[in-house]
């Protein structure tokens, strides 16, 4: 009887161990050593921080919430929020392998994102964390370029010009791209290198509306190594726009004088009318309380 009952007991127990170490052992995600000891070798600024927010916006939020309201979707394991300590208390390198690689339900973003875009979506989560103090990169021996970036603009082709001149020479194959600035971000016109003239041509849709001078405000970002430059210039690129209030010429009623005399007429005739109904009933009441 004995024997039986701690043969049970033993089986229950190895059963809980079991399955307790395979839950623990799915929850926990092993990141590998020389991964976590990544770090990134430009110091997270401003602008990486926006264009994080952006792509976080756009691909993360709908499982990871608004970071710091821990409104992450209902899912085992639990995505969390970037805000959090589950992510802060994290190595740079951890999250990026984590981003990168994926695990089942948290997609894999290797294919989907340069490792520039990771670094911008970590300085995104690290702005949140007012501890959070950036481990330097050892730059010694690394040879980080200088960059002078010329942007203007040939309304013979529709194209924006970068003349980029690294460390004072003209280089081919650097990196450039560019945006157009909108009112809500940044629309990019593309990605390519720079030709044996150290020039990158982009396609400009003229169309694009500009202000009333057919101004746009061109970002063109160059790269190489570790080096990075960004430049921005107003250029007469786009279609010159006259600024419109937005709801002129749509809503009849949104202003008193856009309306037509007839609506005014029948407007205030039906207030009256309203009004004179309403002291008739309550004159007849009056009156009805009086006879009763
Ligand atoms: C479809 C839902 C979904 C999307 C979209 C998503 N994630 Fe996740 N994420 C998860 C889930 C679920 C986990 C937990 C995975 C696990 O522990 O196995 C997770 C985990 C993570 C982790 C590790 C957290 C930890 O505690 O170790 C990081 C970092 C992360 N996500 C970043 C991102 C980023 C950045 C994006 C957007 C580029 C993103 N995720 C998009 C669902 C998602």
């Amino acid at each position: 009887m004995k024997t039986i009952k701690t043969g049970i007991l033993m089986k229950t127990a190895s059963i809980f161990f079991l399955t307790s170490t395979l839950l623990l052992g799915q929850s926990r995600w092993e990141v590998p050593a020389e991964a976590k000891d990544k770090i990134s070798f430009h110091m997270f600024n401003e602008d990486m921080v926006n264009e994080g927010r952006m792509l976080y916006e756009s691909s993360c939020a709908s499982c990871h919430g608004t970071p710091t309201e821990a409104n992450y979707a209902l899912m085992v394991p639990s995505p969390g929020d970037p805000a959090g300590e589950r992510f802060q208390k994290q190595t740079d390198g951890a999250l990026f392998y984590k981003i990168k690689t994926g695990r089942d339900q948290m997609p894999k973003y290797e294919d989907v994102f340069s490792e520039d875009e990771i670094w911008n979506i970590i300085a995104y989560f690290r702005s949140l964390n007012p501890a959070y103090v950036q481990p330097v990169p050892d730059l010694e021996g690394i040879e980080i370029p200088t960059f002078d970036v010329k942007l203007s603009y040939d309304e013979n082709v529709d194209k924006l010009v970068v003349k980029v001149k690294t460390d004072g020479e003209i280089e081919a194959g650097i990196d450039v791209s560019a945006f157009i600035k909108t009112m809500f971000g940044k629309y990019p016109l593309g990605k390519t290198r720079t030709n044996d003239f150290g020039i990158a041509y982009f396609d400009v849709d003229h169309k694009i509306p500009g202000d009333s001078l057919g101004n746009l405000t061109a970002i063109a970002k160059v790269r190489k190594g570790y080096g990075f430059d960004k430049t921005t210039r107003i250029l007469p690129m786009g279609t010159p726009t006259k600024p419109l209030s937005a709801i002129a010429g749509r809503h009849l009623w949104s202003t008193d004088d856009q309306a037509p005399l007839w609506l005014d007429i029948i407007f205030h005739a039906t207030i009256i009318f309203i009004w004179g109904a309403m002291f008739v009933i309550i004159y007849q009441l009056r009156k009805l309380k009086k006879l009763a």
